[in-house]
């Protein structure tokens, strides 16, 4: 038998329906919207590699400095036999958990990308042949099912990646995370925290214009995909700091008068001067608040670990 398994719990055409019933939804509203997840083709994903080395952008050195400070202690606590993690990506930076997990029996990536499933996979079983990957190609905000594989289990939901759920949308997704759990399994999640304002919006505005480049491949995105015609270069790129919800804002400006056809949806869309659509909603968060969230859960706050500039955390908690 392999170790590595991979099943697709989306149809194949889920993701255009789900492209298609956004940008409907999101561009015949006021204020226009545009979901976060489909910044993420394989030009976006490229982006964000590129904006997590950027100078300004923080989060994901925080986020990796306390994993490899406590990783260890990570696998003391919580003796995971199963690993599983949501939005996993390149898998690069749980390489740091998975070398502290001896006893780890399997590890679940969950992943609406088919072609980064295979390729850590495959990475992962080259550096570690005894260990089973079963992959699951899944949109983990839609009710997910597990393999039937020995616990405890621990989910790890990392990169802040939270923060780009309303909270409402938080309550409901950490609620489908509990009932993936048996009591004592635990949940590693990775949260950025408030902080000066000027911080938080260089991070989402760098100099290099690469955070920009990335707002903007949601047009080219929704181009290829609807047949839209979208011109980037009519948009500019906003980040502002929401100080009463204690969010990041990135928004699209248009900067005159436009109307974009999307014949895939038989769509004419008419955009005003000055007109803003917001793409991303990227909260930060307090212990306090987290804490409340994953109580309202039942899940109790057991570990609260920042980076040594406290920008960032990673907690862990016990479903009770
Ligand atoms: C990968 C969702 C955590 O919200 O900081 C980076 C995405 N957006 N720069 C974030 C992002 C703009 C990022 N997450």
């Amino acid at each position: 038998m392999s170790p590595f398994h991979l099943t697709r719990t989306l149809p194949e055409d889920a993701t255009d329906a789900a492209l298609r019933a956004d940008v409907l939804h999101g561009l015949t509203r006021n204020p226009k919207t545009l979901p976060p997840k489909w910044f993420y083709d394989a030009r976006g994903s490229a982006l964000f590699e590129q904006i997590t080395e950027l100078p300004e952008y923080y989060p994901t050195r925080a986020e990796r400095q306390i994993l490899i400070a406590r990783a260890a202690e990570i696998a003391e606590v919580t003796g995971a036999r199963t690993l599983v993690e949501l939005g996993s990506g390149s898998s690069d930076k749980t390489r740091h958990l998975l070398d502290e997990l001896p006893d780890l029996h399997t590890y679940v990536p969950v992943d609406v990308s088919e072609s980064a499933l295979t390729q850590a996979g495959q990475a992962l079983l080259a550096e570690r042949p005894g260990l089973n990957v079963h992959a699951l190609i899944a949109d983990f905000t839609n009710g997910l099912a597990l393999p039937d594989t020995p616990g405890p289990r621990l989910v790890a939901f990392l990169g802040g990646t939270i923060g780009n759920l309303l909270p409402a949308e938080r309550a409901g997704f950490l609620a489908s995370v509990r009932s993936l759990l048996a009591p004592g399994d635990a949940l590693l999640l990775g949260t950025d925290l408030v902080k000066d304002e000027s911080v938080l919006v260089a991070a989402y505005d760098d100099a290099a214009g690469v955070t920009a480049e990335f707002n903007k491949n949601v047009l080219a995105v929704v181009n290829r995909e609807l047949g839209a015609d979208f011109d980037p270069a009519d948009f500019a790129h906003v980040a502002l700091w929401d100080r009463g919800s204690e969010w990041i804002e990135m928004r699209l400006r248009a900067l005159q008068p436009l109307t974009v056809k999307i014949p895939a949806l038989d769509l004419a869309v008419d955009f005003e001067r000055g007109e803003e659509m917001r793409t991303e909603v990227s909260a930060k968060f307090r212990k306090d608040g987290v804490s409340a969230e994953l109580a309202a859960a039942r899940l109790e706050l057991t570990r609260w670990w920042t980076d040594t500039a406290g920008r960032f955390a990673l907690s862990l908690s016990v479903a009770r």
